[in-house]
């Protein structure tokens, strides 16, 4: 089965095509970081605006780079939740359109589970049941995953997202948006060692996060420190990743214990991160967990991940109507919320 899919919920819009043992026959996608840059984080009605007028020839390109036909597609898959709602809705109206006009089914996807599903669309593959940590940009959560559409959370932050504390931070040192790519890359300059920000909800077993403090110290710090030279802010920056990356490695770990589940997939925006990457490998090293990231282009919002994840539930007989909606605020993997579909 070949699937077109579509993801517009923040300020990425990519159209994709997957098909066959998930193979990726196009995967284009147009990023609006320069739109938004200059007001320091995205805009909602700027990126609703941009994902309509760049849809037309991204389905055009994603055609072309598959050398397919819109005859050859036999489904849709489309971001509806959560995310921002003006933008989840540019994504969702050209989706029905399609599924409609080619008179093929159509369905609706969580955004956190198609980022756990980019996994899959690498090698070698997980198998199931795994834990997963997606960190992103509006999400910092712990997921045990049995199969598609069986997903069990764990925990989750309790205020800003990993990414996002990346991303305010980046913006306090004057450092330019998106945060995460810039610190990481100062990141590699500098002492982790030199400044001990703070690590919260640490005590062993805790699977929830919270990065507000960590921005806090940040900010508190940086009102009695005078940052002379690129070499500060690197150790600033080294100091910071640090700190999260830390974090994360630990609440993997609490999580692995708590299941007795040893392989791992780490998705989302924040696992382009190299501090992370390679903290993930020695962890591998270190306690034989199996861990699963996925290539650099499938870390950040995608359409392939839509499409594969789609594609599955596709196939599983599962299909959303006409009236699919956008859902801003739903969670994943709480009892009783079907993740896909409707
Ligand atoms: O998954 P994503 O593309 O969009 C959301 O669903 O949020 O994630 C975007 C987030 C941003 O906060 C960005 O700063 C962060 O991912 N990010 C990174 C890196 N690349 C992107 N954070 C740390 N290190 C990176 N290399
Ligand atoms: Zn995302």
């Amino acid at each position: 089965m070949i699937v077109l899919g579509i993801e517009t919920s923040c300020d990425e819009t990519s159209v994709a095509i997957v098909g066959e043992n998930d193979h990726i026959y196009s995967n284009i996608i147009s990023s609006q970081v320069e739109l938004h840059a200059r007001f320091g984080g995205v805009v909602p009605e700027i990126a609703s605006r941009n994902h309509l007028e760049a849809l037309p020839s991204l389905m055009d390109s994603a055609l072309e780079e598959a050398s397919l036909s819109l005859n050859d597609i036999e489904g849709v898959a489309v971001t509806a939740r959560p995310g921002l709602i003006g933008a989840l809705l540019v994504g969702l109206q050209a989706a029905k359109s399609i599924a409609w006009a080619l008179d093929v089914p159509i369905v609706g996807i969580h955004h956190l589970e198609a980022h756990i599903y980019a996994a899959h669309l690498s090698s070698p593959k997980p198998e199931y049941p795994y834990i997963a940590l997606v960190v992103s940009g509006g999400h910092t959560s712990l997921f045990e995953v049995f199969d598609v559409g069986n997903v069990r959370l764990l925990g989750a932050t309790r205020d800003d997202a990993a990414g996002e504390a990346y991303d305010k931070i980046a913006k306090m040192l004057g450092l330019g948006y998106p945060g995460g790519p810039i610190i990481d890359k100062l990141a590699s300059k500098g002492d982790p060692n030199k400044y001990d920000f703070p690590m919260a909800m640490m005590r062993k077993g805790n699977l929830e996060f919270s990065f507000s403090g960590l921005k806090t110290a940040v900010r508190v710090f940086l009102q009695k420190h005078e940052l002379k030279s690129e070499q500060d802010i690197a150790d600033v920056c080294a100091s910071v990743q640090r700190a999260i990356v830390q974090t994360l490695i630990r609440k993997i770990e609490y999580a692995s214990e708590a299941t007795n589940v040893r392989r791992v997939v780490v998705a989302g925006g924040v696992s382009a991160n190299s501090g992370l990457r390679s903290a993930l490998e020695d962890l591998s090293n270190r306690l034989g967990l199996e861990v699963f990231v996925p290539e650099l282009r499938l870390c950040t919002d995608n359409g392939a991940m839509v499409a594969g994840l789609g594609r599955q539930y596709l196939l599983r007989g599962v299909r959303s109507s006409m009236l699919l909606n956008a859902e801003p605020y739903r969670p994943l993997g709480v009892e009783g919320v079907p993740p896909a579909g409707d």
